[in-house]
């Protein structure tokens, strides 16, 4: 198996992809925003949907999951990596850069963070993920990188994954389950609060509905496509011309996939799913 940082192969670097990757099909939220804004770029998506959640497993599993989804993007041949997935942004992102040095790497959670510090006014920012999100703590620091003052008040919300998958976010069930996690938010008179997991932007309205029209929600999607666009400027990558293509790699069976894409994208993606096997790669 080779082992490359894929940044070396023939062609020009403009003209490979970006690689994202999630442990499932959450990430195309993320997707969804770069597209919109790099039309050019040719995307390779992998969504890791045998193996998600990953939001409760283990840090080392995590680290695993992300180290093996890197090594197969980087054989696609890539100039970039998104970490579309909120839990391995926490909790791999430094791993990842450790180990594929030539890669640059992006995460949500700075992005995300940036944009709920440019938010708030009262400085009392809410964070909602899964447990490893809120476990690691990656949210607060990064808020309080940009301002020591902030006051965060964190949830775990390890419902609102599954909620999403079965296509549940616009039912009562789902109202209920926000009730119960974002009683306690809702106390602390939060004005900012970030949906610090790729399947909440699906629950926006449940969750704004719960939390009151005064609270701003952040969704870190449009400000990671912003970074990604950044990054690729500053390194002389950006493609300015020609359609870009997505090509979605999942490792299970892709029929949730297909249904919940269909509904993030707004097109039918079944043509370009392939499945894949990580398990061999490191
Ligand atoms: N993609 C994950 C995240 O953003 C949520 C789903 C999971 O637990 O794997 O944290």
């Amino acid at each position: 198996m080779a082992k490359g940082n894929g940044l070396s192969g023939s062609g020009v670097l403009r003209d490979k992809g970006i690689g994202i990757f999630d442990s499932g099909v959450g990430g195309l939220t993320v997707l969804r925003e770069i597209k919109k804004m790099l039309p050019h770029e040719d995307i390779f998506y992998l969504g890791d949907t045998a193996r998600v959640p990953y939001g409760n497993r283990s840090k080392n599993t995590i680290i695993k999951y992300s180290m093996q989804n890197t090594h197969f993007l980087t054989e696609m041949g890539i100039k970039m990596l998104v970490v579309a997935c909120n839990t391995s942004s926490s909790v791999a992102l430094n791993a990842l850069r450790n180990r594929f040095p030539g890669l640059p790497i992006i995460g949500v959670i700075e992005p995300g963070s940036e944009q709920a510090n440019g938010a708030t006014k009262s400085g009392r920012v809410g964070v909602i993920g899964t447990r490893a999100t809120i476990g690691s703590g990656s949210y607060r620091s990064a808020l309080h990188r940009f301002d020591r003052g902030i006051k965060v008040f964190q949830q775990a919300c390890p419902l609102f994954v599954p909620v999403v998958e079965e296509s549940m976010h616009r039912t009562r069930f789902a109202h209920d389950i926000a009730r119960h996690y974002l009683q306690s938010l809702k106390k602390h008179n939060i004005d900012t609060l970030i949906l610090g997991c790729t399947h909440y932007p699906l629950l926006s309205p449940v969750i704004q509905r719960v939390v009151g029209n005064k609270v701003k929600l952040i969704n870190s999607g449009q400000a990671v496509a912003l970074k990604t666009r950044e990054y690729l400027s500053k390194l002389d990558l950006l493609k300015t011309q020609g359609k870009g293509n997505i090509h979605f790699f999942v490792t299970d069976t892709p029929l949730q996939f297909k249904k919940i894409g269909r509904l993030l994208l707004s097109h039918d993606i079944d043509n370009s799913i392939h499945k894949v096997v990580l398990e061999d790669y490191e």
